[in-house]
């Protein structure tokens, strides 16, 4: 965590008006600037950007947020990552983070042992006479110098103690090497080069650090390719080769082509395809689709044509879909992998394959039709089944609504059919995940927070506006109303975050709370919401004394229909006393509600 102070410090030096127009033209509109949103298509401007505030909002998609947020959209950075660069930007010293740890005495040792080992095999390839079988070898593969230097590809020689040699010069200890998976322990107590007369592909993590080796023989003897151990530094499930070299290309390009094989990468690079990662042959895994969502939404998948149709591959693909990315499947002609066709169709041939890609709905309808006979009632509705279930797992309403209608059509089957089977499949789903949930962190009514229904009543909306607005507000609204009075649960929460300020003398800018509440999507939204409509407002005063009114009494009303309720009750009962004290008590609240209608007309 970054302290509040220091996140203040960064965004009083940081202008959000000069970030924002570094990306999108801004023109001047009273008190704030508008522009078509860089967020979603539109052809006139409801992008807001409000500099006294520092915040931006879109009336068109509802997306909001401060100067971090709207970095952490555009350039597809986390929330860390933006605040270390406007940090550097700006001259401001962040402090060290004392929950993320700085990488540790190990890690360090195991990153020095296998960049040592990368730098000394690439150099072997590139310049020692031992490397001419295997330079003939990349040669034919068609892998030029450059990217021999891009990916620091290397070779380790025929022998059994190359590196151990080099190692000891270089000081490295045996025990280290071993844990790196460099070196092996013989019987006889002896060590050797684990390496030995294989091409060299050094794995970098996302900073750049060397922390694993791959290694294909020259031949076909097997195994065809020995990988590193998995160590502190390499969880093969939570990195992809190649990441960090594309990652430029694939911000740019706002895709990534995911490949299988170190030579598929390879040789996509070689024909200009640079927004390429590959998952070295095992199952994608969430962390790295998460990883990969960091920097696209729009993810590609070349397969080979027979691993293509695994229930594995259909399983990574869902991973896709489950974090709301955009997955299609490129079909690459059969007997080809990517590394074959890109080599001989080049840039130009996997970039019409790309735009040939399948989405998800017809690939998987295109593989159960191989298996269900869509022609017989039995095949449809298995086939209906299967893909329903897909569609639970979409997080985008319009794309679930839009695949419900296209395979009605497909299948010939009614659309409210299906709606009912989704229905039931998002239930199932639901209740699956909740049981997961809870059974990893306690009851789950304790962590699910009160569904936000629409927006608040503009009374609320417009009293919320004027709090973030003018602390004046804050203090007055603090004695004049009660939590409770405003009714709805984001506009709730927001409200009692400026009021704690309040409490400890503190002020609490918008800005800063977009900070704070970067998890809850829904507050950030409401919140740079109501700003960006104050503008609208012209008297402030006049505004704030009607919605507190109007607040307390929607209270008194909500009240005085509680008591209409039990009276009606007591009156059955026939429960005079009770009668009586209800009755009473209405009274009471009736000249309550006239003393606020009363104040409104004095006015
Ligand atoms: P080439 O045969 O040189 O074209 O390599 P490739 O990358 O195309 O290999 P392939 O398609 O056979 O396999 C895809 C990926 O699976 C490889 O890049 C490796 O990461 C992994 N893989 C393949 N064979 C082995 C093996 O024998 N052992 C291990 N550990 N991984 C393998
Ligand atoms: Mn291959």
């Amino acid at each position: 965590m970054i302290p509040e102070s220091v996140l203040n410090q960064i965004q009083e030096r940081v202008d959000i008006v000069e970030t924002v127009s570094a990306y999108v033209p801004l023109k001047r509109a009273g008190r704030s600037f508008k522009a078509n949103c860089p967020f979603h298509h539109e052809k006139s401007p409801s992008f807001i950007v409000n500099p006294d505030k520092q915040i931006f909002h879109c009336f068109g998609c509802g997306v909001g947020g401060n100067v971090f947020s709207f970095l952490m959209k555009i350039e597809r950075k986390d929330f860390r990552e933006v605040v270390e660069e406007l940090a550097d930007r700006v001259g401001v010293e962040l402090p060290k983070d004392p929950k993320r740890p700085v990488e540790s005495d190990a890690e360090r040792d195991l990153v020095r042992a296998n960049t040592a080992a990368a730098e000394y095999y690439h150099r072997v390839l590139m310049s020692d006479p031992v490397s001419e079988k295997a330079r003939a070898y990349l040669d034919r593969r068609g892998v030029r110098k450059e990217v021999l230097e891009a990916f620091r590809i290397g070779y380790a020689p025929e022998a059994w103690d190359a590196f151990y040699k080099h190692a000891r010069q270089a000081g490295l200890a045996e025990p280290l090497l071993e844990k790196a998976g460099l070196l092996v322990k013989g019987k006889n107590g002896g060590w050797y080069d684990r390496f030995r007369a294989r091409v060299i592909f050094p794995i970098l993590d996302g900073k750049g650090r060397v922390v694993a080796l791959g290694g294909r023989v020259l031949d076909d003897s097997v195994p065809k390719y020995l990988n590193s151990p998995e160590t502190e530094i390499y969880h093969k499930g939570r990195q992809l080769y190649g990441l960090y070299q594309a990652r430029p290309a694939i911000r740019e390009a706002d895709a990534v082509a995911v490949v299988e094989g170190y030579m598929d990468l390879i040789a996509c690079h070689e024909a200009g395809v640079k927004y390429a990662v590959a998952t070295l042959g095992t199952a994608l895994t969430p962390d790295q689709v998460r990883l990969l969502k960091r920097n696209t939404h729009n993810a590609y998948i070349l397969y080979d044509a027979d691993k293509a149709g695994e229930a594995a591959t259909l399983r990574g693909l869902e991973l896709f879909l489950e974090e709301g990315m955009d997955v299609r499947i490129v079909r690459l002609p059969e007997g080809h992998d990517p590394d074959s066709y890109v080599r001989k169709n080049g840039a130009e041939g996997f970039r019409a394959e790309i735009a040939k890609a399948r989405s998800l709905f017809e690939y998987k309808l295109g593989l159960l039709k191989t298996s269900h006979d869509p022609s017989t009632l039995d095949g449809k509705v298995r086939i209906a089944q299967e893909m329903v279930g897909l569609f639970a797992k979409a997080k985008s309403e319009i794309l679930k609504a839009a695949w419900v209608k296209e395979l009605s059509q497909e299948l010939k089957l009614s659309e409210q059919a299906l709606l009912t089977e989704l229905g039931r499949s998002t239930a199932a789903r639901t209740a699956r995940t909740a049981e997961k949930s809870a059974a990893a962190d306690g009851p789950a009514e304790a962590r699910s927070a009160e569904p936000a229904k629409g927006l608040p009543r503009q009374a609320e909306r417009l009293l919320l506006s004027l709090l973030l607005e003018d602390d004046r507000y804050v203090a007055e609204s603090r004695r004049e109303l009660r939590l409770t009075d405003f009714y709805h649960p984001v506009a709730r929460r927001l409200v009692q975050i400026l009021w704690e300020a309040d409490e400890r003398g503190a002020r609490q800018e918008a800005r800063g709370l977009v900070t704070k509440l970067q998890d809850d999507p829904e507050c950030v939204k409401l919140l740079t919401l109501t700003t960006a409509e104050s503008e609208t407002i012209i008297d402030r005063d006049r505004s704030f004394t009607d919605c507190v009114k109007r607040l307390k009494a929607l209270r008194l009303d909500g009240e005085h229909r509680s008591l209409r309720q039990e009276l009606a009750e007591a009156q059955k009962l026939g429960d005079q006393n009770r009668v009586n004290r209800i009755l009473y008590d209405m009274n009471e609240l009736n000249k309550r509600m006239k003393e606020i209608h009363e104040k409104k007309d004095k006015r």
